[in-house]
């Protein structure tokens, strides 16, 4: 009897979980698809003739209470979470939201993708999408052309899959190297932050797209992302780690801003009314809409609304009805305040529903050659040779050689993190795949060596001519960290990890994993033509085994194509261009205080080369730093004129390629503070050009600097103030001292005149 009753449990049971799973796998495979664009045949002039503020004044006086609150969320939980669920478990893809759709005004909805690397979410009929090269690997390109291209290509194929709303670029600064999400963003520099980041947005936009760069503020530690309370004094919050936001919001002017998941000197980025209302709209003058990151972005929804966020991402929660009626019931809010913030977002993503669209955006432009191609080239454009003794690289290409490829990463597949900056490409070209390719030709053959097996690797690395040992990390090492709230809070309150790590996250530990470390050792004394390649999205502590390998080379994640891209620079076909975007301490432990299990931090105003630099620590490899198979000199450094016109300081310097490669040479200007009368960094980057000489060629390069970017923020007086002093200018190839020409400068004629 107690037999046939528990059967006849389990028999409820399974019949239960297979009607739940198919109910999801229904939604979430058939989930109604809508359009984005405003329906021409409701209108009887052309949709993008038709002044679209006015018509969102409209709309929202006939919106009842309920119609404005629709406005300010992403979907319902009981539609997007079965949607959300089943479009991971049974089909591996990310689905599409749909947020303010409203039939009955006819307002179309708008959708999200993420995208730091490729379109995320994809339409039911696509399975993959172009997929370049991480955003810090697109950074040390420092060609601020490409990235707009590759935006350009991420937008196209993001309205291909039906989505209009990108939740990229992630701009936000990389504090310490051990950071997890440190493959997304710029790296280390407010300037190259700014110009990357507003690069990318233009590039989205121009496909009527909008942009949303994020996560806003403050976001550099991930472990503890969700708790963590981020303590910064007035002074380095408004130079340091928000100069590159303001200047994407205000040149770039992007529909959306993504809020972060951190506090901000005691409250919840998303109900942050400083960040969200003071500084971002009434100081920087924004107007489009700010969503919450997703999950644990909002916490109570009155505060979200009086600090001026817009709306909750991705489903409905702390927006719900009942709070906000009650809110306006109890005075706490208007109903004022919520037509202010459907306002904004309504006017904004209008614009976008009516734009005209000079393209359409078929199946057909995903994945089309020159997608491709571009994938390549920024791979190309992006790896940093870091040390290259007695010239060991280029290889010779020697026909009918052997080569030997190592490493946990020779052959992997890894383009990066697979949190919500996971793209699908078709495929992926491995190191070891794009070595093969590479030496079809030369009839030479590939050795792929087991690297467990240790007598293999003596035997091959003593017979080959050439040794490539590709060591690094994957998703699992470095990315997103997802758990529990409550796993997070039990760690960050401990200052130490509770239970299991997990997968992706923070590093503590700067180090390579023990493996790769004896992987190096073992090949380095057994051949002299090693190249170590290091595949990761950030810094790392190469100190213990790097005089023991003549070359080393950055090459990333690198994207779908990103093994051809190798191949090419390790024979010589494309000289390597791309420099660091941080900086490499000689001792890790000199980077700013990291912790990636704490509720609490204090971001000080030293990080980066201007830490290392202000007080004198040794590094490794300076910021800017990058080598090539050639040479480039750098001369007469000039002040054009010797006056500044439109407030503009124009430098000039020439450079010549001096080696026997045609290559890219990036040049960097940089502003000096030395005669400073307050506490600022020795110096600043404030302009960069990366230009093609061939051999024996010689070019006059021109760089340029706003006065107005000279400026320090006085927080006493709470306003941007200049100093009349002697700067220095400095230009050169890295941010080293010994790299770089100097020239002085004064401003004080017009300071006294106010000519800026
Ligand atoms: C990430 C965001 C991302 C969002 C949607 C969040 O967990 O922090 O960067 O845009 O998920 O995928």
């Amino acid at each position: 009897m107690k037999i046939i009753k528990i059967l006849k449990y389990v028999l409820i049971l399974a019949v239960s979980v297979s009607v739940l799973l198919t109910v999801i796998f229904y939604i979430s495979t058939e989930y109604k698809m809508y359009d984005l664009k405003a329906n021409q045949k409701n209108y009887s002039q052309n949709i993008w003739e038709i002044n679209t503020d006015s018509l969102a004044e409209s709309l929202i006086s006939k919106m009842t209470l309920e119609e404005k609150i629709d406005q300010m969320y992403g979907e319902k939980m009981i539609f997007s979470i079965p949607k959300f669920i089943g479009s991971y478990l049974f089909k591996d893809r990310f689905a599409h939201i749909y947020v303010g759709k409203n039939e009955r005004l006819n307002i179309p909805p708008w959708v999200l993708s993420d995208g730091p690397r490729g379109a995320r979410v994809l339409d039911k009929k696509i399975n993959a999408v172009t997929t370049f090269p991480v955003a810090m690997a697109r950074a040390a390109s420092w060609d601020t052309n490409l990235e707009n291209k590759v935006h350009k290509v991420i937008a196209k194929e993001m309205r291909a899959n039906k989505t209009n709303y990108a939740a990229t670029p992630c701009i936000n600064l990389l504090r310490h190297p051990g950071w997890g999400r440190a493959q997304e963003t710029y790296g280390e520099d407010p300037w190259l932050l700014g110009e990357f980041g507003l690069a990318a947005v233009k590039g989205i936009e121009s496909h009527n797209v909008m942009a949303c760069p994020k996560h806003f503020a403050l976001n550099s530690v991930e472990n503890s992302r969700w708790v963590i309370d981020v303590l910064i004094d007035e002074r380095a919050l408004r130079e340091v780690y928000l100069p590159h936001f303001k200047k994407v919001i205000q040149k770039g002017k992007p529909a959306s801003i993504m809020s972060a998941y951190n506090k901000v000197r005691g409250t919840y980025s998303g109900s942050n009314k400083e960040l969200l209302t003071e500084i971002l709209r009434d100081d920087w003058g924004f107007e489009g809409f700010i969503s919450t990151d997703w999950m644990y972005g909002l916490y109570d929804g009155i505060e979200g609304i009086k600090a001026g966020l817009n709306v909750e991402m991705p489903w409905q929660d702390e927006y719900s009805y009942n709070t906000i009626k009650e809110g306006i019931e109890e005075k706490k809010i208007s109903e004022n305040d919520i037509d202010k913030l459907v306002l904004n977002t309504l006017k904004t993503r209008l614009k976008y529903a009516f734009a005209y669209d000079s393209i359409d955006y078929p199946h057909s432009i995903i994945l089309d050659s020159s997608h491709i191609n571009l994938a390549a080239k920024v791979a190309e454009e992006s790896m940093v040779l870091i040390k290259n003794k007695n010239n060991v690289l280029p290889f010779n290409k020697i026909f009918g050689s052997k080569i030997g490829i190592v490493g946990r990463l020779a052959n992997e597949i890894n383009t990066g993190d697979l949190g919500s900056s996971n793209s699908k490409p078709p495929y992926v070209i491995t190191p070891f795949e794009g070595l093969k390719l590479y030496h079809k030709s030369l009839n030479n053959e590939v050795l792929l060596i087991d690297e467990s097996n240790v007598e293999e690797i003596r035997n091959v690395s003593k017979s080959v001519e050439q040794m490539i040992v590709v060591v690094g990390y994957t998703y699992e090492d470095e990315g997103e960290y997802i758990l529990s709230r409550s796993e997070m809070v039990k760690s960050a309150e401990a200052n130490e990890l509770i239970g299991v790590k997990g997968i992706g996250g923070d590093r503590v530990n700067l180090r390579l994993k023990p493996e790769d470390e004896k992987l190096i050792d073992e090949v380095s004394q057994l051949n002299d033509n090693v190249v170590v390649v290091y595949v990761g999205g950030s810094a790392i502590d190469m100190s213990p085994w790097e005089d023991k390998v003549n070359a080393i080379l950055f090459s990333w994640y690198s994207g779908m194509e990103g093994g051809n891209s190798l191949a090419k620079i390790l024979y010589g076909d494309v000289n390597p261009s791309g420099k660091l975007p941080f900086t490499i301490a000689k001792n890790q432990y000199d980077y700013p205080y990291f912790n990636p299990y704490t509720d609490s931090i204090t971001y000080e105003y030293y990080h980066g080369y201007t830490l290392f630099e202000k007080f004198n620590k040794e590094i490794a490899y300076p910021f800017g730093y990058g080598k090539s198979y050639t040479d480039f000199k750098y001369s007469n450094l000039k002040i054009e004129k010797n006056k500044i016109l439109d407030s503009t300081l124009v430098v000039n310097v020439d450079i010549m390629n001096i080696g026997n490669f045609a290559g890219k040479e990036i040049t960097q200007l940089y502003i000096g503070f030395k005669n400073s009368k307050i506490d600022r960094p020795i110096k600043l980057l404030r302009d960069f050009k990366k230009n093609f000489l061939d051999i024996g060629e010689r070019k006059t390069i021109n760089l340029s600097v706003n006065i107005n970017d000279l400026k320090w923020y006085n927080k006493k007086s709470r306003k941007w103030e200049i100093e009349d002093i002697e700067y220095e200018i400095y230009v050169g190839g890295s941010s080293k001292e010994k790299d770089l020409l100097s020239s002085k400068f004064r401003l004080s004629q017009h300071i006294q005149h106010n000519t800026f």
